[in-house]
């Protein structure tokens, strides 16, 4: 099976904090511990930490995570690289499960959360346990088990109805929806943990996410899996309000980087804080859905190119998104490797391999 690296390193841009992070870690193997494993970014990190010959722990309940994300790691990886990993099918909101998990590691990664805007209107009390009493629990068990540092999603969610733009870390407007509550509420916890015990904490406010093994099923689908399903099948693309809405999409590449970077962060004044981690460029629901037909036409020519369908807006977007990436960059030493187009480019590869081309 062709596999194809998806966490940068590879295309010659700066990269030397990260570059140095990782000769680190190909030099030292610590035992990390990945929350949301089989779900889109936790599948990226174990894929990562296996390559840097890392020990690394996997919790799932498989809620929106899936067995074949497993799957592909393990054949990008090898069997070697594998047997460094375990996974435990467990529920954060199990306190006994989180303290198992937690035994003899050295870092975590926390991505387990409902992660959909829409879901958590649907269903608060749902988010609410998951997004906060099992973060909760995550911090307590890994305090109890001497880890050294949590790294946690936090999320752009977090920014809320206030309009500035760039987003700058400190300065954020009301939450939008349950979820967008939940993750500050992360942010505020890992605040006190830090007050009250000293725990190192670091949050990374991730601003939509796009990469190979984004789910593209179901209801809450992320809108570039979506779409990019939709143009396979000869359907239009359905755009919430008038096209304009914007976002900063963060190719998984660069999460993986702002994740590695942040663990072993050494720099005065870097722990205890939340970074941006984002490309640090805008783009429009309309010139997204441009800049796919292009990449797309270039794989798959035969492909009518359709114009996208309106409907209404939806209720707990935010209207517009772009991050200020300063802080990350000068304290984390991040700086993205993967812009929009690149990184777009990797994600329809993957689509495309798991589709059968038509005759
Ligand atoms: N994808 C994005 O654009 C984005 C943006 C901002 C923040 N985030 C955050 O990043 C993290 C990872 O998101 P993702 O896009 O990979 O989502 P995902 O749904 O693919 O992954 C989440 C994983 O957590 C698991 N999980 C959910 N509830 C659990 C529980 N109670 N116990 C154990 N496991 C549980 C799921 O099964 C899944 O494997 C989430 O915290 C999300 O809120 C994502």
């Amino acid at each position: 099976m062709e596999t194809v690296s998806t966490h940068g390193g590879e295309h010659g841009l700066p990269e030397s904090a990260y570059q140095r992070v990782r000769e680190r870690l190909e030099g030292q193997r610590h035992h990390w511990l990945i929350t949301g494993v089989a779900g889109f970014i936790g599948s990226h990190l174990l894929e990562a930490l296996l390559e840097l010959g890392q020990q690394v722990t996997g919790m799932d309940n498989f809620l929106t995570g899936h067995a074949h994300n497993l799957d592909q790691v393990r054949d990008s990886v090898g069997p070697h690289a594998w047997e460094r990993f375990r996974l435990l099918q467990a529920d954060i909101r199990d306190p006994a499960a989180c303290q198992q998990a937690c035994t003899q590691v050295d870092f975590v990664l926390h991505q387990a959360a409902l992660g959909s805007v829409q879901r958590s209107i649907e269903q608060p009390q749902l988010c609410n346990d998951i997004n906060i009493g099992g973060f909760l629990n995550v911090l307590t068990a890994a305090r109890a088990a001497g880890v050294r540092r949590v790294v946690y999603a936090a999320s752009s969610a977090t920014y809320g109805d206030h309009t500035a733009l760039p987003k700058v870390e400190h300065v954020i407007g009301q939450p939008l929806s349950p979820y967008a509550l939940t993750k500050y509420v992360n942010e505020l916890y890992a605040g006190v943990c830090a007050r009250c015990y000293g725990q190192e904490a670091i949050g990374l406010r991730y601003f939509n996410v796009y990469g190979p093994r984004q789910d593209p099923a179901g209801a809450y689908a992320a809108v570039i899996p979506q779409w990019i399903t939709a143009m396979l099948a000869c359907r239009p693309v359905q755009i919430n309000g008038d096209g304009e809405t914007s976002r900063d999409f963060c190719y998984v590449g660069n999460v993986v980087q702002a994740n590695l970077l942040a663990a072993l962060a050494e720099q005065a004044g870097a722990v205890n804080e939340v970074y941006n981690v984002a490309a640090n460029s805008r783009t429009s629901l309309n010139e997204l859905h441009r800049l796919l037909s292009e990449l797309l036409a270039e794989r798959r020519p035969d492909l009518p190119v359709l114009a996208p369908q309106y409907r209404a807006f939806r209720a707990g977007d935010v209207r517009h998104s772009h991050a200020d990436i300063d802080k990350a960059g000068r304290l984390l030493g991040y700086a993205p490797t993967h812009d929009l187009r690149r990184g777009l480019r990797l994600a329809l590869r993957w689509y495309l391999r798991q589709r059968p081309v038509a005759a």
